[in-house]
């Protein structure tokens, strides 16, 4: 009994400590509502639900996305998620970088690697139906120019 007391007094511990590391997600890039990506009402919904939290700058933080150690790996997602795709200022991005992304969400959908699989264990309501998939794989694709 006096050690399971004594493990649970060091994780506690140690919790409290690691409250002590407070990252914070980095600014949100300027950006006015010409610069936000474009796109039919069903394509946006799903963007919306399923993308935006680590894609753009209108991030819904959970509470325990500030909490340590959880913080370090969500405000992670969030930094480098909106590195790669920033909804938010997708109209500032040159005709190659949106070439890739159209061709990078086409592949990321056929492998379910997006939304990340450890994002939907919390985020049910972001699951894509295969409907939802086709509607956003089509849409990406309908742009993708292939250069011959
Ligand atoms: C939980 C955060 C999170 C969500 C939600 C999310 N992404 Fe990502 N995404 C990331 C991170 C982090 C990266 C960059 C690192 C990587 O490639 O794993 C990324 C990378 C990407 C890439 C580049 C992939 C590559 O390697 O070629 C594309 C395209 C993408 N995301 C599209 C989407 C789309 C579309 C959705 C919604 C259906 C989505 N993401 C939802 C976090 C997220």
């Amino acid at each position: 009994m006096k050690v399971i007391l004594n493990i649970l007094g060091w994780l506690l511990g140690t919790i409290l400590v690691l409250q002590f590391i407070q990252i914070k997600i980095p600014p949100a890039p300027k950006a006015t509502k010409a610069d936000e990506i474009k796109a039919p009402k069903d394509v946006m919904a799903i963007l919306k639900t399923s993308c935006y939290d680590c894609h753009s700058n209108e991030t819904k933080m959970p509470w325990y996305g500030n909490i340590s150690p959880i913080s370090i790996g969500v405000h992670s997602n969030i930094k480098e998620g909106r590195a790669w795709l920033n909804f938010s200022i997708f109209n500032k991005y040159n005709e190659q970088k949106k070439q890739k992304i159209y061709k990078g969400i086409v592949d990321s959908l056929k492998v379910k690697k997006m939304p990340p699989p450890e994002y939907l264990l919390i985020h049910r309501n972001a699951r894509l139906t295969k409907e939802q998939v086709k509607t956003l794989s089509n849409w990406a694709q309908s742009f993708i120019k292939e250069d011959k």
